[in-house]
């Protein structure tokens, strides 16, 4: 049917605004002050040298070092004597020592000497005065930082499938030349693997994701999933994507699942925090996962976590990024700060709709001085986590297929979320038994 032209680029108004509530993360900000009372990595434990190293986060510059002890400190970036920059200074054996009048400081901040000055006079500096500084931890090759207030430091979540025996954990950053909130939203946002990833150019991860199937959302206490139910000939595959508030996300697998074998609980092959760096710029810090349960290490190549990260590689020639679009060309397209208020959503962006209402919410109490909620406060560590691919051998149902895709899905999550409060290896057999008594009711 041919339809009538409607031109209206004259009336149709492109100039909008974006969700400031939620785009602005810098100090004092609502979503700055938010996301500050959580551990946020900062950077790969390998990029931390013998000489300090600035840092850019949360719209705050800092300077991370490494003493001669093996101590990680993250402080101010400017001296409090004379406001030279830390990032010259000269790592010692218990602290970092400042190049200009060699104050010593200690990885929390604390002066420990002051060269060349009266005793007295010191030791009244040393009382008085201090380099503003955070806590620090590294963990597999990541470095975090919490940057909040002291009296609110969280407990450090450890996730399940960070914890599996076997598999390789690839630390890796991806930088993102947009706001932080546009990248992390594509997790969210599960329909855009058949589209982007498979549909527009060539598929960038396994066979199989081109088809849409069935999406299911779910809101939880502290995350939201998205999950594709497909039909793949006698299998259904349930993938799930998942984002843990306030920023970490986890996925199914990019290459090992197709929906044409069965997996019985695989896990995710990439675990990663979208975190600003100011409110034009983001990193995605991160492990790319191989092993059974994740991504074979056959993928494990020096292209693998950026290839699993956004379909295809980060550094590529503009002809490239226009045939063959990946992730960042998707969200960096969108402008440095998307205007989300000339957006026009459906109900494939339910899981968007929903983290963003409750992010707001989470602000806005932190506002009115509730302190927000820690996946440990109400979880085991480690803690369950759904990021993964589940394939079950079952028949097509020849009267309504969608309906028995919609009902395997909800019970391939149900099987998981009974089990949230178990632990280790006692949670992955209770699931994966559940999981095939499920297979085992539908199968002919
Ligand atoms: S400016 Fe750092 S010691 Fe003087
Ligand atoms: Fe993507």
């Amino acid at each position: 049917m041919t339809r009538e032209l409607n031109y209206q680029g004259y009336t149709e108004i492109q100039r909008g605004e974006s969700d400031e509530l939620l785009v602005r993360t810098s100090r004092g900000s609502a979503c700055g002050e938010y996301l500050r009372r959580y551990w946020q990595p900062v950077a790969l434990t390998n990029e931390v040298e013998d000489v300090p190293r600035v840092i850019k986060v949360l719209g705050e510059e800092l300077v991370l070092f490494c003493d001669k002890a093996g101590r990680y400190g993250l402080v101010h970036k400017q001296c409090p004597h004379r406001r030279a920059s830390m990032e010259f200074g000269v790592c010692e054996e218990n602290g970092i020592r400042c190049c200009y009048h060699g104050w010593l400081f200690d990885v929390d901040g604390g002066i420990i000497e002051i060269p060349g000055q009266p005793q007295k006079i010191a030791d009244l500096v040393k009382q008085q005065t201090r380099l503003g500084a955070y806590p620090v931890r590294e963990y597999r090759g990541l470095i975090f930082a919490y940057l909040g207030p002291i009296g609110q430091i969280p407990e450090f979540p450890i996730y399940d499938t960070l914890e599996i025996e076997g598999q390789t954990l690839v630390p890796y950053r991806a930088d993102y030349r947009c706001n932080w909130l546009q990248v992390l939203d594509a997790i969210l946002d599960p329909i855009h693997t058949s589209f982007l990833h498979s549909r527009m150019s060539r598929a960038q991860f396994s066979e199989g994701m081109g088809e849409i199937g069935e999406l299911l959302f779910y809101e939880r206490e502290m995350s939201f999933l998205g999950a594709n139910v497909r039909r793949v000939d006698e299998h259904i595959w349930v993938r799930v994507n998942e984002l843990v508030l306030p920023n970490y996300t986890q996925a199914g697998a990019a290459f090992s699942a197709d929906g044409t074998r069965a997996i019985y609980y695989g896990r995710t092959a990439f675990s990663r925090w979208v975190v600003p760096i100011d409110d034009e710029n983001s990193t995605a810090f991160a492990w790319a996962i191989f092993g059974d349960r994740a991504d074979p290490e056959e993928y494990n190549t020096p292209e693998g976590p950026e290839l699993i990260e956004q379909g295809e590689l980060m550094d590529r020639s503009y002809a490239q990024r226009q045939r063959f679009p990946g992730d960042a060309e998707a969200v960096e397209g969108m402008g440095r700060i998307a205007d989300q208020k000339m957006e026009h959503l459906v109900p494939s962006d339910k899981g968007i709709i929903q983290y963003r209402k409750k992010l707001r919410k989470l602000c806005r109490n932190l506002e009115s001085g509730n302190t927000p909620a820690h996946v440990t406060d109400s979880l085991p560590n480690p803690v369950a986590t759904y990021g993964g691919d589940t394939v079950l051998k079952i028949d097509e149902d020849e009267t309504d297929d969608g309906r028995r895709l919609i009902e395997i899905g909800e019970k391939v999550m149900h099987a998981q979320f009974d089990a949230e409060a178990l632990i280790g290896l006692e949670r992955v057999e209770t699931v994966i038994n559940t999981l095939k008594s499920i297979e085992a009711e539908f199968c002919r």
